[in-house]
């Protein structure tokens, strides 16, 4: 069963954080990012005066957008195909209070920031990220180069500011043999994001690798899933939750009950 986020009236933030939210986005240089509180209400469970004192937070990340949005042009790109919802990664963290947060694909490492920064506000918890980089093909990027590709010199995660890689787990190397590793590793797992290859082999592979270390009300996320086909919602049915659909894109998400 998919749950659309969109079948009742929005909650009401507070100016507050719509005002943070907007200019932490324009900061980024991505307008798309806008949050969708729907969503994250249905992921977190939290009410709207909760989700507006986080949202709220955002004001103080404008720097650090601003700074990963200079990595990005320094790294001669004026435009990424970056994870979407960067700031309700931030909130979803802040919300959850995960001991453990694993995600798999990190190219620049928009999400890895948010889910990071959200992280060193909690005081507590540790990110730990999965990607193998998909290196640009020359020295500047070209029309055959993928979205995603690095540039030469740099290594995943390019765009992050160092002040925000404060205790970071990157790893970098094929999801298909680092996850069973690291789900063996970490003791439970609070949010997992998924944005790695995006196949339906590949995606319930994933979810069936960090399934047993699901605690009880994690989420968890998967872009893309307009390729993946019925992986994510047999995921959720096998768990008997619904799935999350952020608005009308293909990001969508589940908490554990
Ligand atoms: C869509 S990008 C990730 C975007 C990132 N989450 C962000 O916020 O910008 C996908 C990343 O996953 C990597 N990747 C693809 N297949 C992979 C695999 N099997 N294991 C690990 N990483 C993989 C790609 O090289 C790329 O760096």
């Amino acid at each position: 069963m998919t749950v659309s986020a969109r079948a009742r009236p929005p909650p009401r933030l507070s100016p507050g954080a719509l005002e943070a939210a907007r200019r932490a986005r324009l900061a980024l240089g991505d307008p798309r990012a806008r949050p969708n509180v729907r969503w994250l209400e249905r992921l977190t469970g939290a009410p709207t005066a909760r989700l507006s004192e986080v949202l709220e937070e955002l004001a103080d990340l404008v720097p650090i957008e601003a700074e990963i949005r200079r990595l990005h042009r320094e790294g001669g790109r004026s435009h990424y195909a970056q994870f979407r919802a960067p700031l309700e990664l931030y909130a979803i963290v802040r919300l959850l209070r995960p001991d453990h947060v694993v995600e798999t694909g990190v190219s620049s490492g928009v999400s890895s920031a948010h889910l990071l920064l959200a992280l060193a506000r909690n005081r507590k918890g540790r990110l730990h990220s999965i990607d193998r980089p998909t290196p640009q093909r020359g020295a500047t990027f070209g029309p055959s180069d993928s979205p995603v590709a690095v540039p030469p010199g740099r290594s995943s995660g390019w765009a992050i500011p160092a002040s925000v890689r404060s205790g970071w787990d990157l790893r970098l190397g094929a999801s298909e043999t680092l996850l069973p590793r690291l789900a063996r590793e970490v003791g439970s797992i609070g949010l997992f994001l998924h944005d790695s290859l995006h196949t339906p082999a590949h995606l319930t592979f994933e979810l069936e690798t960090v399934r047993p270390k699901l605690v009880p009300g994690a989420v968890v996320l998967a872009d893309n899933t307009a390729w993946t086909g019925q992986s994510f919602p047999r995921f959720a049915r096998s768990l008997g939750v619904a799935v999350a659909r952020r608005g009308r894109t293909d990001l969508v998400g589940l908490r554990v009950a």
